[in-house]
């Protein structure tokens, strides 16, 4: 099939990547120039496993293109992806004015038959939104071309972003018309030949499961903080209780560890959203809220740990930081945990050598720029010459199991203070360090 995907970010350049894959032939459109030229050059703007291979063969193979000019991929596509973002607005709802100016820009410029699929996280009625533009658009041309609008919302995670695609555990559609979903299913047959993951459903439904899905993992995770926090205060060790309670097949182990709050494009953004779409039909969603607030003030928990232990002036101090990124696998920084704790540690007098397997660059050119007293450095145990105490903020593998000895011997003082969403067996206490964890206490010793 020949297809269009508009907007090339994250989801538009693995949607785009993988269809092509699959050999149909795909155009990926961006206003941003020097993205497509980049791209066009083989240069991917992201780090995700496996993407760059593909784009590379898909490119090669003729199947792949990359353009910032519409027309060029609407001249032959019978199905076209509004992937563009839907930031957080100031109030707090999506940000739709990048998915209805691509709406208007598909009504001036489509001259066939057209699907337009909503992969945007998009509130419930935006696909009206997009068909009332749409028509008005082709009004205003005096033409009658028929389309309609399909929601397929995307599920992908970013770090297992092509995986995902690849191997979905489902494919939600929306739309109101039999035409519709039979072009959908075709297209996404290759990915569901062993089991049928196709989901059908109307528009706003599909508009609002992916949503719920999002609020639903926001919630078992802040849910799980709050009971970290707890558990520290009553003596409890929060990763028996989840054990515990992971055992019951109604709860289970997945998205049940304590961390630093959860970051990234999508669950801040989305859940925030979520509430205000029913705020705006009159509705308090206090849970929802709650899952928000739980999880600002947890974004600040390993900030106060080591506050706790250090005292509120850090000045003179040096901490060793091992993992930027929101999450192992990717280079996105978007509301991480880090950006909070590096900020409070450093307005506190204290100094940060850094380190990140991929999310460094994003850091110095974005997130933390504007902050003097942090250091990168190119291997992790660099960070720890002097340093007063670690801090692991990030599940990369390679932090799993480090050489503890050479940790020892080169840091200050023997502390960690443990931030990941996973909970290591490795018994840091008997091996000397005095060591932090989200919902344990720890018992200080004198260095
Ligand atoms: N990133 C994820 O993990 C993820 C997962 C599922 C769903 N989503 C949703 O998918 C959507 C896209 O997210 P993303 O992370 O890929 O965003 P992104 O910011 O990485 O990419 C969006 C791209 O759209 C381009 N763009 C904006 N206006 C355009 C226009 N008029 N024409 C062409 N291109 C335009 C931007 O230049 C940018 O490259 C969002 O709604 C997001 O919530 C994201």
């Amino acid at each position: 099939m020949n297809l269009t995907i508009v907007g090339t970010g994250y989801v538009g350049l693995v949607t785009g990547t993988c269809f092509s894959e699959m050999g149909n032939n795909v155009t990926c459109i961006d206003i941003d120039k020097n993205k497509i030229e980049n791209l066009k050059k083989g240069n991917i703007p992201i780090f995700e496993p496996g993407l760059e291979r593909m784009v590379l063969k898909n490119i090669e193979n003729n199947c792949l293109h990359f353009s910032t000019k519409l027309e060029e991929g609407l001249s032959k596509a019978e199905i076209v992806f509004i992937a563009v973002g839907t930031p957080m607005g100031e109030d707090g709802s999506a940000d739709l004015q990048y998915v209805l100016e691509v709406a208007k820009q598909l009504g001036k410029e489509m001259q066939n038959p057209l699907i337009v699929v909503d992969k945007s996280t998009v509130p419930v009625g935006t696909g009206d939104r997009v068909k009332a533009v749409i028509e008005e658009e082709l009004i205003k041309r005096g033409v009658n071309i028929e389309f309609s609008v399909v929601s397929n919302p995307e599920f992908l995670k970013e770090g297992a972003a092509v995986q995902d695609f690849m191997k979905p555990d489902r494919i939600v559609l929306g739309a109101d018309s039999d035409n519709a979903f039979e072009k959908m299913k075709d297209l996404y047959s290759p990915f569901t030949h062993n089991h049928d993951r196709i989901i059908t459903m109307d528009v706003r439904s599909a508009e609002m499961t992916k949503y719920v899905a999002n609020a639903m993992l926001a919630t078992k995770i802040s849910f799980m903080n709050e009971i970290a926090n707890i558990c520290e205060l009553v003596d409890a060790d929060v990763n028996q209780v989840r054990i515990g309670i992971g055992s019951d097949s109604r709860i289970g182990y997945s998205f049940i560890y304590p961390g630093s709050g959860y970051g990234g494009s999508c669950f801040p953004k989305d859940v925030k959203a979520l509430q205000k779409t029913a705020e705006e039909r009159g509705y308090d969603a206090d849970l929802i809220a709650s899952v928000e607030q739980v999880n600002n003030r947890q974004k600040m928990v390993i900030a106060n740990k080591v506050i706790d232990r250090f005292g509120d002036d850090l000045t003179g101090k040096s901490f060793a930081l091992w993992g930027l990124a929101f999450k192992p696998g990717t280079d996105d920084m978007r509301e991480a945990p880090a950006i909070y704790t590096v900020n409070e540690l450093v307005r506190r007098g204290a100094e940060i050598k850094a380190y990140d397997p991929k999310a460094m660059g994003e850091s110095k050119s974005y997130y933390l720029k504007d902050v003097k007293k942090i250091t990168y450095y190119k291997s992790k145990y660099e960070t720890l010459l002097n340093a007063d105490a670690m801090l692991l903020l990030t599940e990369w593998k390679e932090f799993r199991s480090p050489d503890f000895e050479e940790l020892k011997s080169q840091m200050k003082t023997p502390i960690i203070f443990d931030g990941r969403n996973q909970y290591s067996n490795l018994k840091l206490e008997s091996k000397g360090f005095e060591y932090y964890q989200i919902g344990k206490k720890s018992k200080s010793i004198n260095v």
